[in-house]
């Protein structure tokens, strides 16, 4: 494989606590080294001999993005979405690995069905995936699945996303299982008892628009009971947190140390409960999008450590099933080719957090939470580098999407960070923000 010199660029990588220009050179898929000048005359003859060297000058270079929740649809929907169209939606989004959950058809809830997507992610895949495993046989919140086997076969956590596990003794026997093994239980927190038919979040306005609402409580409800369980039994992710309530009882479990860590979304922290007002079926996400109020106790989780990571949530539906009437569209939007520059946009420009800040809950603190070899520039590490014009600014093109859904309720809005350039393991695979594979 071709050696890499990436020169001049600012690079921000939390896990090395940088922030600084810096050169990275790129050898055999692995980084090299990294430092003030690889790269100078004196030492040419040394290091970075022969290498293809990319300016970056006025450029962000950051680790490889992780998104650590993504529905790939694969196997079963391959009219939404394949691992093939998935992770080049996700290299153009900057995301050089993604965890891709089980609620597929069937689900990834056996060791061949694990064995499946690794084989296809290596076959057709352009970034690295890792799968997320079911917790429970069929995703029923009943029988656990065969979860050591599939950790044995390449799973790296469990979860049965889109479905909450209704029974706390089911989740207990999971917690208690999953801790042999050092991995977290991803938990969709959601009280189906009390979601019944809602189809956007219960307020004044879901009265106004007289569509049925989800109350607020549905989430925190559960958020709570996943920390009353982690508390005996070990680690609890929980996915897509959405309500000021949950974020309150998560920083207080968080205070008392209990081992819970948090995931948002980028529509958590841009969008409101107003985006369906005009049934704009798109904006239709499970859990619903909240209050300004809820949005803005997510941006202050964020900002105080509470939320740890962002994930895209990334859900992609066809339009047979979001053209219809807004009770009866499916749930979900698609995330992965807006994430990084709504992040830049609506969090780092605004100052609500630091571009480093940001930049962790991308990198390196899903890395840690899944316990991933990945989101470090470190010397040795595999080389997943991406870089970043982040002023650049861009309209949101559904159209031009790789995703083969283009559910997204952001299209037509001008965003600013456009992702030149994504290395997966030394191989370009994205170059002046066009695919090459
Ligand atoms: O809106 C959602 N869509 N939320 C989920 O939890 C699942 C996802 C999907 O799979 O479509």
């Amino acid at each position: 494989m071709a050696s890499l010199l990436i020169k001049n660029g600012r690079v921000v990588d939390p896990s090395l606590n940088l922030d600084a220009k810096r050169d990275i050179l790129i050898e055999d898929g692995k980084i090299k080294k990294i430092g003030a000048r690889v790269f100078s005359r004196r030492c040419s003859r040394q290091v970075g001999r022969g290498a293809e060297v990319i300016d970056a000058k006025g450029r962000l270079v950051l680790p490889g993005l992780i998104d650590m929740h993504v529905h790939l649809r694969d196997p079963g929907r391959p009219d939404k979405e394949t691992i093939a169209s998935g992770t080049r939606a996700a290299a153009l989004g900057g995301f050089t690995s993604v965890c891709c959950m089980a609620n597929t058809d069937p689900a990834i809830d056996t060791p061949a069905v694990v064995k499946y997507v690794r084989n296809k992610a290596e076959t057709c895949g352009v970034v690295n995936v890792f799968p997320i495993a079911a917790v429970t046989r069929g995703l029923k919140g009943e029988a656990l699945a065969e979860m050591g086997l599939m950790l044995e076969e390449g799973a790296i956590a469990f979860s049965d996303d889109g479905n909450p596990i209704m029974q706390a003794d089911v989740m207990r026997r999971a917690l208690e299982y999953a801790r042999q093994f050092g991995v977290p239980i991803i938990s969709h927190c959601e009280d189906k008892n009390l979601t019944a038919e809602g189809a956007m979040n219960e307020s004044a306005l879901s009265t106004q628009v007289g569509l049925p609402g989800t109350p607020s409580l549905s989430e925190s409800v559960m958020v709570s009971r996943d920390i009353m369980l982690a508390r005996e039994f070990g680690k609890v992710h929980i996915a897509h947190v959405s309500s000021a309530a949950s974020v309150d009882l998560i920083r207080q479990a968080k205070r008392k140390k209990i081992p819970i860590t948090v995931e948002t979304c980028p529509h958590y922290f841009t969008l409101t409960e107003e985006a369906v007002a005009d049934y704009d079926t798109n904006a239709k996400v499970n859990p619903p999008l909240k209050t300004k109020a809820d949005l803005k106790a997510i941006i202050k989780g964020l900002a105080d450590g509470t939320i740890d990571a962002i994930a895209t949530d990334h859900a992609p539906h066809n339009i047979e099933e979001k053209n219809v009437e807004f009770n009866l569209a499916a749930s979900g939007m698609v995330g992965l080719e807006t994430a990084l520059a709504l992040v830049l946009t609506y969090l780092v420009d605004t100052k609500a957090l630091s571009l480093k800040k940001a930049v962790e809950k991308l990198t390196s603190a899903p890395a840690k939470i899944l316990g991933l070899n990945k989101g470090s520039l470190k010397a040795g590490s595999d080389a997943d580098v991406i870089i970043v014009d982040p002023k650049e600014p861009w309209t949101v093109d559904t159209s031009k999407f790789a995703s083969k859904s283009k559910n997204s309720p952001f299209n037509g809005l001008k965003l600013k960070g456009r992702v030149l350039c994504t290395i997966v393991g030394g191989k370009v695979v994205v170059r002046d923000g066009k695919l090459l594979v």
